[in-house]
């Protein structure tokens, strides 16, 4: 009895943190497990450094080799995500991770999403090289379509 009350608090909480448990939650040390908390991290990091990029320019004035070394930490890891998501690592696995099924089953469609976004991660760290603000704006925000592009359709939504 008091062990079922406790769990339903700890259930309370884990749903009510909502993305904060997911991130938190222990991955156990297996193949999928070890693979699922790489890509949940390398997604943090990928999630920073787009987000430290498009924030600076928004700025008037932005700092020029800010946007430059972030677009290069985005462009080392964009030409890794193909590599994230070993067979197994999916939900099938009853891990918690956000990865669709159709990851292993559309996979010319994934790697066509994957593609869509390194190729316009190389066209911003050229840009950010030269430095023109609004050309370096424009595309901060084909990055930031191509990355919705395919979390639209392989990113479970959170709810
Ligand atoms: C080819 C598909 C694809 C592309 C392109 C992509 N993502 Fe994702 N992203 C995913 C999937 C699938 C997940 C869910 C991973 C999981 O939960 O295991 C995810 C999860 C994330 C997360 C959450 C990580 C976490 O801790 O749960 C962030 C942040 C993120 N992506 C940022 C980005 C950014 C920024 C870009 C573009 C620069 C991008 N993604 C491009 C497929 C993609």
């Amino acid at each position: 009895m008091e062990k079922a009350a406790t769990f339903g608090v700890i259930a309370g909480i884990a749903m009510t943190t909502g993305a904060l448990a997911h991130e938190a939650a222990k991955l156990p040390n297996t193949p999928a497990g070890k693979a699922i908390q790489a890509r949940h991290d390398n997604f943090k990091a990928m999630g920073a450094a787009n987000k430290s990029i498009s924030d600076e320019l928004k700025k008037d004035a932005p700092d020029h080799k800010l946007v430059s070394d972030n677009a290069i930490k985005l462009k080392a890891l964009s030409t890794q995500v193909p590599s994230w998501f070993p067979k197994g690592s999916g939900p099938e696995s009853k891990l918690p991770t956000d990865a669709k099924p159709e990851i292993w089953t559309e996979t010319a469609k994934f790697s066509a999403a994957a593609n869509r976004m390194q190729v316009e991660v190389s066209k911003l760290q050229l840009l950010a090289a030269s430095g023109e603000v609004g050309a370096l704006r424009n595309q901060s925000r084909a990055v930031g379509a191509a990355c919705k592009s395919c979390h639209d359709s392989f990113r479970m939504p959170r709810s």
